[in-house]
């Protein structure tokens, strides 16, 4: 509130006005095309004013260091002088209509202003984190998830939000794993296309821009440590880590964010090799980018740039353009224009992009389309966009082990539920939960939701927010338990711990849930643990405990409820995880699309010398692609149509589903492929299709994938698809560690 007022304060006593000439200048034509605009534009502006569009400014919360801000008064004038381009984390009607009002009506040429934000899952209906959501493997609902956020955003003044985030990552240990969609590029490619849609639909009023981010391979980075060091050859980035950002430019993404992160030595944003050779040349990119939190400035910490012209004319050089909270290139670009070292030709180049999307999404016509109250009251936080909120965290949630059937419950089981996480608003919600900050829009907790559905239920904490126990709290558990049916132990971390700047070194359960889950045990009760957490834990010493186990993962505004529908099989479970659950710490990174090593097991005639550990198997926990249902599926009858596959020709590879238990239930089929001899070594497993199905009791169904060339084919370290005629392996299966394969020959 103080922001605004002080924002209001100085808008009211810096009226400006300007002599306004009685022809509309033709940039603020709108039946002119947008080509005809824009040059018009830019030979009004002057150089400071081109460097102005490149100057992204912080006027709300910090989402990152606050060492360079110059303070509210200082933002202001700098609107007013034309010196600023867009604005991150200024939300609301009336607080982003404030700041484009000083923009339009108090800045010489009236350059509206573009407001973003991180509307990661959900603006103030909160969405399962996006990695959860990848395990529904549901494409269309992650559309339909980022629509709803964007139509609320776009309602509350914004018009561009840093989502989605496409960073492959095989570490759990790195927090921000719960941004993106997992460890697999096919997987990550399908939704990050599907995210961008939903967010952009036709850059209408109820759309916002959406920024591929980070770019690039800020997954990679070294033992999961934040902001570390990462250290991938072209090959590997081609293949596991540029599919995603690919195929979200493809989509028709209108932004993208720069890394921190380098790649082969040279800080992303500053990077040539990928802004402009890949990006804007290899790809056709055409929008805006912008860098991350600082990430021009931080080029100068990584021991590349010099000082700031320094760094102006390098992160310029290599393509980039917005400058996200540095003020670098505002500070900078005139003097280098000045100087020859920057063309004022590139420099229109970049600006005319940027101008170019405002003038798209009708900025110029009506730079007020977002500020509209209306709109507000009416399209957040709706009873519709919570259902769908619901839906997608009962697709989300993965049950991961299911004994003797424990699950689901029945409405008169006695229920103890215990764990301080089941009741807890805070720590089933962050991280990045954009304007859902009130208590107003609290997520349903696991304990509100179970009592909301009817069910009988005693709560015991068990444990505290800092993952500790007492004598006390252990015997109120054991207690609890003693006089139910069933037992519900909600283990897991807190939301807080995932996200942005919450590395992990030791991603496990904490041992006072362990303790926990021990005593609970002795009461001979079932135990189902119910995991929530932003990233798949090591559950290797918890699980022996349990004889069900349900990862819940941070579902959102409806946790409580959708945790509820799977617990009483009112939705049956059909999420499949996107990460492989490690083992132990010491395994990771482990994944399913790992090369085949030169000793990969005994049976190949190594004896005991081949490539494991002495103390743990190789295997993860839980594989990548597993999850289990309420009812069982087969997988039969699995053929190729040709054993033989010609350039230009199809495959279909034909599998038989059965359902073969008692209830209905969807199952999401998955295609892998294996390329046996290849001119660069490939995994011993890739996805490369799947498909949701949903069969009655005793119903079988065919589902059958095409197979060619392009699907088949890999890429080389100058990004160029390549396939050489020979073996590959083709599975299909529930599961990428239980599969049935046949040979195809490419010819
Ligand atoms: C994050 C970005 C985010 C930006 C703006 C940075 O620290 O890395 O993902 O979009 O802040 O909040």
């Amino acid at each position: 509130m103080k922001k605004v007022a002080a924002f209001f304060l100085f808008y009211l006593s810096a009226q400006v006005t300007f002599s306004q000439s009685n022809t509309t200048p033709a940039y603020k034509n709108s039946k002119l095309p947008v080509a005809t605009r824009v040059a018009h534009l830019l030979s009004l502006m002057t150089v400071e004013e081109k460097a102005g569009q490149l100057n992204q400014v912080n006027g709300g919360a910090f989402t990152g260091p606050a060492a360079n801000d110059p303070g509210q008064q200082a933002k202001m004038k700098m609107i007013q002088a034309g010196k600023v381009g867009s604005m991150l984390n200024v939300t609301g009607v009336a607080e982003t209509k404030v700041l484009q009002t000083i923009a339009v009506e108090q800045s010489r040429l009236g350059i509206p202003l573009l407001f973003a934000y991180d509307v990661i899952h959900g603006y103030k209906t909160i969405f399962p984190i996006p990695l959860a959501d990848a395990c529904a493997w549901d494409p269309e609902l992650s559309r339909q998830a980022a629509a709803i956020a964007a139509k609320e955003a776009s309602a509350e003044g914004l018009h561009w939000t840093f989502a989605p985030m496409m960073d492959i990552s095989r570490d759990p240990r790195w927090g921000r794993v719960m941004e993106g969609a997992g460890e697999d590029p096919f997987l990550g490619a399908q939704i990050a296309a599907a995210r961008v849609k939903g967010f952009q639909g036709n850059f209408g009023e109820e759309n916002v821009l959406a920024t591929v981010k980070h770019f690039a391979v800020y997954g990679a980075v070294e033992a999961g440590r934040e902001y570390n060091h990462v250290n991938v050859d072209r090959y590997t980035a081609w293949n596991v880590h540029l599919p995603p950002y690919k195929a979200a430019v493809q989509a028709g993404a209108a932004t993208l964010m720069n890394s921190f992160n380098v790649f082969e030595a040279v800080p992303a944003s500053a990077n040539k090799y990928l802004v402009t050779d890949v990006l804007k040349k290899q790809w056709g990119f055409k929008g805006i980018l912008v860098s991350d939190w600082n990430s021009f400035g931080e080029t100068m910490t990584h021991g590349y740039a010099a000082d700031s012209a320094d760094v102006a004319l390098k992160v310029f050089d290599a393509g980039s353009m917005i400058d996200m909270e540095t003020r670098v290139m505002v500070s900078q670009i005139p003097g280098l224009v000045k100087k020859g070292k920057i063309s004022m030709q590139a420099l229109n180049e970049a600006v005319a992009r940027i101008l170019s999307i405002k003038f798209k999404i009708g900025l110029f016509d009506d730079p007020y389309r977002n500020c509209n109250p209306e709109r507000q009251a009416q399209h957040v936080f709706t009873p519709a966009h919570r259902e769908l909120s619901r839906k997608a965290g009962q697709r989300s949630i993965v049950l991961l082990k299911n004994n003797e059937q424990v699950l689901p419950l029945q409405s008169q089981q006695k229920i103890a539920l215990v764990g301080y996480l089941a009741a807890s608003t805070d720590d089933v919600f962050d991280f990045w939960v954009a304007a859902a900050k009130a208590p107003a829009y609290n997520p349903v907790t696991v304990q509100e939701g179970l009592k909301h559905a009817g069910a009988n239920v005693v709560f015991a904490k068990g444990f505290d927010e800092n993952n500790r126990t007492t004598q006390a709290l252990t015997a109120e558990a054991v207690a609890a338990a003693a006089q139910a049916d069933v037992v519900l132990v909600n283990i897991g971390l807190s939301g807080k711990l995932a996200g942005e700047d919450r590395s992990l070194a030791q991603p496990e359960i904490p041992d006072a849930q362990i303790e926990i889950l021990k005593a609970l045990r002795q009461t001979g009760k079932k135990i189902v643990a119910l995991v929530s957490a932003g990233r798949p834990l090591v559950l290797t010493k918890a699980e022996p405990y349990c004889d069900a186990i349900v990862y819940t993962w941070i579902l959102g505004t409806e946790h409580g409820h959708a945790v509820a529908d799977v617990l009483f099989g009112r939705y049956n479970p059909s999420a499949k995880t996107v990460m492989s659950f490690p083992y132990a710490v010491g395994q990771i990174p482990v994944y399913y699309n790992h090369m085949n090593t030169s000793r990969p097991d005994p049976t190949d005639g190594m004896g005991n010398w081949y490539s494991r550990y002495r103390d743990i198997p190789n295997e993860p926990l839980y594989a990548f692609g597993y999850g289990l249902s309420y009812t069982s599926f087969a997988y039969s009858q699995f053929s190729l149509s040709s054993q033989q596959l010609k350039k230009g020709q199809q495959v279909k590879a034909t599998v038989t589903i059965t359902n073969t238990g008692k209830v209905a239930g969807e199952e999401i089929v998955q295609l892998y492929i294996r390329d046996m001899v290849a001119n660069r070594i490939r995994p011993v497993a890739e996805l490369k299709g799947f498909q949701k199905i949903a069969l009655q009791p005793g119903e079988s169904k065919k589902v059958s994938f095409a197979i060619d060339a392009a699907l088949l084919s890999y890429y080389n370290e100058l990004g160029q698809l390549q396939l050489e005629p020979g073996e590959i392996k083709i599975s299909v299966g529930g599961s990428s560690d239980k599969l049935l394969s046949a040979m195809l020959q490419y010819e």
